[in-house]
């Protein structure tokens, strides 16, 4: 079947649960499934029942979409993304952000876990996104346009929305938290990067890596949405420190911020619903 027919298939289905079209879709990241428990009474979609949407495999992604009010803003809430480490195709886990867009869902934004490359960023520090580094090799966009909404050669220039990034870092002053700006280097996974690797993202101008978001940035940005990123800084990026990384450590990290995340998030949410 064709992808446009299959994101087709799947919005209906969606859309014949869900009336209400969300303002924004969230992505929770490694261990920060945890924000979709503050929705009251929220319309719950496993991953599974959905026609032809990409399973998530990695750990602590709970693989299902919640929709409901946050605050004062209906949202979709995918909690766990799909990775290309998964084995998917770039087609493939965009699939969620093209079926968002044709929605018609103005927001798109992304949390996840990363290493922490600059060495002024701790383990547990906010990240707000304002531009990013594709390492992956490929792009997402690569062959046919399926979308009308879709630009062919999509301007990057302000790819993370300037207006959320004021709206998050005016959010996180009135609930006294500490946010950085940074710059983020995507690459495949799923081996962790080498020390030298760091060295050379540190070199190229990147503040944290991480294997996840930049192929949903790209098509979601291609299709006229406005994109906020957020990533936690989980680690010491590999050679940072003499210890050796792992997915316990990125998960637990991840768990502790939840809290501080959720408090970011409904904020800028907030916002947005008052704009
Ligand atoms: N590298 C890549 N991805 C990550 C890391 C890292 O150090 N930490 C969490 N996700």
């Amino acid at each position: 079947m064709e992808y446009n027919k299959k994101v087709a298939e799947a919005l209906s289905y969606i859309s014949e649960r869900v009336s209400t079209t969300p303002k924004a879709v969230l992505v929770l990241g490694s261990g920060l499934g945890g924000l979709a428990d503050s929705i009251k009474d929220p319309i719950v979609i496993p991953y599974t029942e959905i026609p032809h949407w990409p399973l998530s495999t990695a750990p602590g992604h709970a693989g299902r979409l919640v929709f409901g009010f946050l605050d004062n803003v209906y949202v979709a809430v995918m909690q766990g993304r799909m990775h290309f480490y998964e084995g998917y195709s770039m087609k493939d886990i965009t699939f969620p952000v093209r079926v968002f867009g044709e929605w018609g869902i103005s927001c798109y934004i992304a949390s996840n876990a990363s290493g922490g490359i600059n060495l002024a960023y701790l383990p547990g520090d906010m990240v707000v996104l304002y531009d990013h580094i594709n390492y992956m090799g490929t792009n997402p966009l690569i062959g046919t346009v399926f979308s009308e909404k879709e630009e062919r050669f999509p301007d990057m220039s302000y790819t993370y929305d300037r207006e959320l990034l004021d709206m998050a870092e005016a959010s996180a002053r009135e609930n006294n938290l500490t946010v950085r700006r940074g710059v983020y280097i995507a690459f495949t996974g799923p081996s962790y990067e080498t020390p030298a690797e760091i060295r050379m993202a540190r070199t190229l101008g990147a503040d944290v890596v991480g294997m996840s978001t930049v192929p949903e940035t790209i098509v979601a940005h291609s299709m006229g949405m406005r994109v906020f990123a957020v990533s936690c800084v989980a680690n010491y990026a590999a050679g940072v420190t003499s210890q050796k990384l792992s997915e316990e450590e990125v998960i637990r990290e991840m768990e502790k911020a939840t809290g501080k995340l959720t408090i970011l998030l409904k904020g800028l949410l907030r916002k947005i619903g008052e704009e």
